[in-house]
């Protein structure tokens, strides 16, 4: 399996979180420009994801590694199957010895923030903010042209 090269685990998990995107939506405030300090990474987003698949949260990740054991982790990491827009399907993906870089980072980073919200039911309104990843005009896709479910109307 390939793996990153770097001086530790603890880079080289810095390095898979940085490349692998996970603070676009675990880490507020990245999007501008993503200047937020190491020490605000990845304390998850109170800003619900509302679409078909219900309204999802990026979940707290500095807590959820303190809860979990390494192998714990490890095994979410590459066979947990569940809702958008965490992009499971590139995660799963992961080699186990970047998985276990990852939650070594994390891990070191320590605890921070508070949980974030549970995920809210299809055609439930969310009680939070949220950004609403309806899909739109929907009848304008070209002919032969097959949507996801995860782009159809809840
Ligand atoms: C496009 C947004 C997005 C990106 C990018 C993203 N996540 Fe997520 N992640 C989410 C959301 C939303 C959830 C909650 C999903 C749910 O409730 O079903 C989540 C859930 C998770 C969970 C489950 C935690 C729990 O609550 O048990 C883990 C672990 C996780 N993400 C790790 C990562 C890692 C590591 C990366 C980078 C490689 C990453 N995520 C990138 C949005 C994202």
């Amino acid at each position: 399996m390939p793996r990153v090269l770097a001086a530790d685990p603890v880079s080289a998990g810095r390095y898979l979180v940085t490349v692998g995107a996970c603070n676009d939506c675990h880490t507020p405030g990245w999007e501008e420009g993503g200047q937020v300090p190491e020490a605000d990474w990845l304390v998850g987003s109170p800003i619900g994801w509302r679409g078909p698949w219900g309204t999802t949260y990026p979940s707290n990740l500095r807590l959820i590694v303190q809860s979990l054991s390494e192998d714990a982790f490890v095994q979410v990491l590459r066979t947990r199957k569940e809702r958008p827009p965490m992009p499971w399907m590139n995660v799963n993906a992961l080699s186990e010895a970047d998985a276990r870089a990852i939650y070594r980072f994390i891990h070191a980073l320590g605890p921070r923030g508070e949980p974030m919200p549970a995920a809210v039911a299809p055609g439930e309104k969310p009680a939070t903010p949220y950004f609403d990843f309806t899909p739109q005009q929907m009848e304008r896709l070209p002919v032969g042209t097959s949507p996801g479910t995860a782009t159809q109307r809840p």
